[in-house]
C-alpha cells in the first residue's frame, strides 16, 4: 500500500517536475523575440505548486509510514537524509519556480528542481558520474516536455507565421536535445546494469519499454518535422494536425513517466548485476526451492542497516548454494553469519550460503541472516520488501520478507 502510494506520488512529481523546469527551459530558448504565451505562464505556475505540493505529501507519507511519533530520530530520517534534501530543492524549487515564472531568475528554480534527480534514487547513490549523467537526462527530457506544452498553446494563440518559426526553432534545438537525452539515457542505464544487459530480467524490461516507448515518440517527431512542418505556412489544416500530434506526443510522454516511476520504485537495478555475476548469462528463472516464512524485524527509527529471515529448503538432487540477493528497497543485499568467539556474538561475511541436497538452512537471529544497507526506506510493521534471491543451480527465486513487530525475535514453532 505504502509503496503504490508513493509510486504514484512519484509519477506526479515528475509529470509536475518535468513541466515546471521544462516550459521554463523552453520558453527561454525558443520564445526569444517572440511575444510571451501567457497561458504556458499559467501552466508553469501551476506545475511548481503542485510539484512543492507532492514533496510535502511525500515527506508526510514517510513521517506517517515511521509511526508519526514526531521524534528526534523519525524527523532525522526524513528530513537529514538524500531524500530530504532531495524533497527540500523540489518544495524551494517549485515555489520559487511558481513565484517568479515570467522571470529570467525562474531557471534558478529550474536548476533547484532538475538538482534533486541527483540526490537521491538508484541513479544517486551509485555514484557521482550516475548522478551526473541522470540529472543531463532529465534536463533534456524536461526541455523537450516542456517545449512540446509550449508549442501546443501557441499554436492557439500565435498567428501562423510567427507559430511556423517556433516550430522550426523547437525542430533544430530538439536535434541537439534528443540526442543528449539518449546518450545521457544509455550512459546511466550501462553503468546501472554494468554494462551487461539481461532482457530477461525485469529492470532491464523496464528501460527497454521505456526505450520503446521513446522510439514511438521520435517517430511522431519525424512525422511533424518531414511532413507537418513545410506544410504549416500554405495549409490551415497541417496546423490542426500539428496539435494533435503534439497532444498524442505528451500523452506518450505520460507513458513513460508512469513507466518510469514503477521502474524506480518496484524494480532494482542491482538484481540484474548480482544475476549476472553469478551465472555469466546461464542462470534460469525459476528452480526447485522452497521458501518458508520470510520475514524482517521492523527497524527503530534511527537503524541504517535491516535483517531478513526466512527457511531454505532444497528439494534438488543436488547440492545448492545461496549466492547472491537484492531486493529494490537496498542499495546492497549480503549474507551473514553470527558467530560466538571468546563468548563474545561476532558477526561474519559469507560469499554463499551451501544449501545440501534434500536439506534445509534456517535463517534466524542468532544463525544466519540476510543484512540490508543502504536502505532507501526503513522496514516498519506490516511492509512486504520483495527480495531476489540467486541460487547457483536453481537461480532466481522472488520472495516477499513480511515485516513484523520488533518484539518478535524467532520463528514460528520456536516461539516461547
Ligand atoms: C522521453 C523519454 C524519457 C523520459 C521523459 C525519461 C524520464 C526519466 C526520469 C524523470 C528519470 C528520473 C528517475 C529518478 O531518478 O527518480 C529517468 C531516469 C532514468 N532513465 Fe529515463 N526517460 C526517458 C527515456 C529513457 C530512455 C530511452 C532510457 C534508456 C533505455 C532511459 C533510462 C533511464 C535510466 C537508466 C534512469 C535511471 C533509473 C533509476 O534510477 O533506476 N530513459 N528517466
Amino acid at each position: 500500500m505504502f509503496h503504490t502510494v508513493a509510486a504514484l506520488f512519484k509519477a506526479v512529481g515528475y509529470a509536475a517536475a518535468l513541466t515546471a523546469a521544462g516550459t521554463v527551459m523552453a520558453r527561454a530558448s525558443l520564445a526569444r523575440g517572440l511575444p510571451a504565451v501567457p497561458t504556458t505562464l499559467g501552466l508553469t505556475r501551476w506545475a511548481g505548486v503542485v510539484l512543492s505540493v507532492t514533496a510535502w505529501a511525500t515527506a508526510l507519507l514517510f513521517f506517517l509510514r515511521l509511526g508519526g511519533d514526531g521524534s528526534s530520530a523519525t524527523l532525522k530520517a526524513i528530513f537529514l537524509s538524500p531524500l530530504g534534501a532531495a524533497l527540500g530543492l523540489q518544495m524551494i524549487g517549485g515555489l520559487w519556480v511558481a513565484v517568479y515564472a515570467k522571470r529570467a531568475v525562474a531557471l534558478a528554480g529550474a536548476l533547484l528542481i532538475l538538482g534533486a534527480f541527483g540526490v537521491v534514487g538508484h541513479s544517486a547513490s551509485h555514484g557521482l558520474q550516475t548522478s551526473v549523467t541522470v540529472v543531463l537526462h532529465v534536463t533534456a527530457a524536461a526541455w523537450w516536455f516542456g517545449g512540446l506544452w509550449v508549442l501546443l498553446v501557441a499554436g492557439r494563440t500565435l498567428p501562423a507565421d510567427r507559430f511556423a518559426d517556433l516550430v522550426g526553432r523547437f525542430s533544430r534545438q530538439a536535434m541537439v536535445v534528443v540526442c543528449l537525452l539518449l546518450a545521457a539515457a544509455l550512459m546511466t542505464s550501462a553503468l546501472l546494469l554494468e554494462f551487461r544487459l539481461v532482457p530477461t530480467l525485469a529492470y532491464p524490461r523496464g528501460l527497454l519499454t521505456k526505450l520503446a516507448l521513446t522510439g514511438g515518440l521520435l517517430m511522431l517527431a519525424g512525422i511533424n518535422k518531414l511532413i507537418l512542418t513545410p506544410r504549416l505556412a500554405v495549409r490551415p489544416k497541417a496546423r490542426v494536425w500539428l496539435r494533435w500530434m503534439i497532444a498524442a506526443d505528451l500523452l506518450l510522454f505520460v507513458g513513460i513517466i508512469a513507466t518510469t516511476a514503477y521502474v524506480t520504485t518496484y524494480l532494482s537495478p542491482h538484481a540484474a548485476s548480482a544475476a549476472m555475476h553469478t551465472h555469466q548469462g546461464q542462470f534460469q528463472v525459476e528452480g526447485p526451492i522452497g521458501i518458508a516464512d520470510p520475514w524482517a524485524p521492523a527497524m527503530p527509527g534511527s537503524a541504517a542497516t535491516g535483517a531478513g529471515y526466512m527457511v531454505i529448503v532444497n528439494n534438488q538432487p543436488v547440492d545448492d548454494r545461496l549466492v547472491a540477493v537484492s531486493s529494490p528497497w537496498a542499495e546492497r543485499v549480503t549474507l551473514h553469519a553470527s558467530i560466538m568467539e571468546d563468548e563474545i556474538a561476532r558477526m561474519r561475511r559469507l560469499e554463499a550460503l551451501p544449501i545440501p541436497h534434500g536439506g534445509r538452512v534456517v535463517l534466524e537471529p542468532g544463525t544466519f541472516h540476510l543484512m540490508f544497507s543502504g536502505l532507501y526506506a526503513p522496514f516498519v510493521a506490516g511492509d512486504s520488501v520483495p527480495v531476489t534471491l540467486t541460487f547457483e543451480q536453481a537461480g532466481r527465486v522472488d520472495v516477499v520478507l513480511t515485516v513484523h513487530p520488533l518484539t518478535r525475535q524467532r520463528l514460528p514453532g520456536h516461539e516461547h
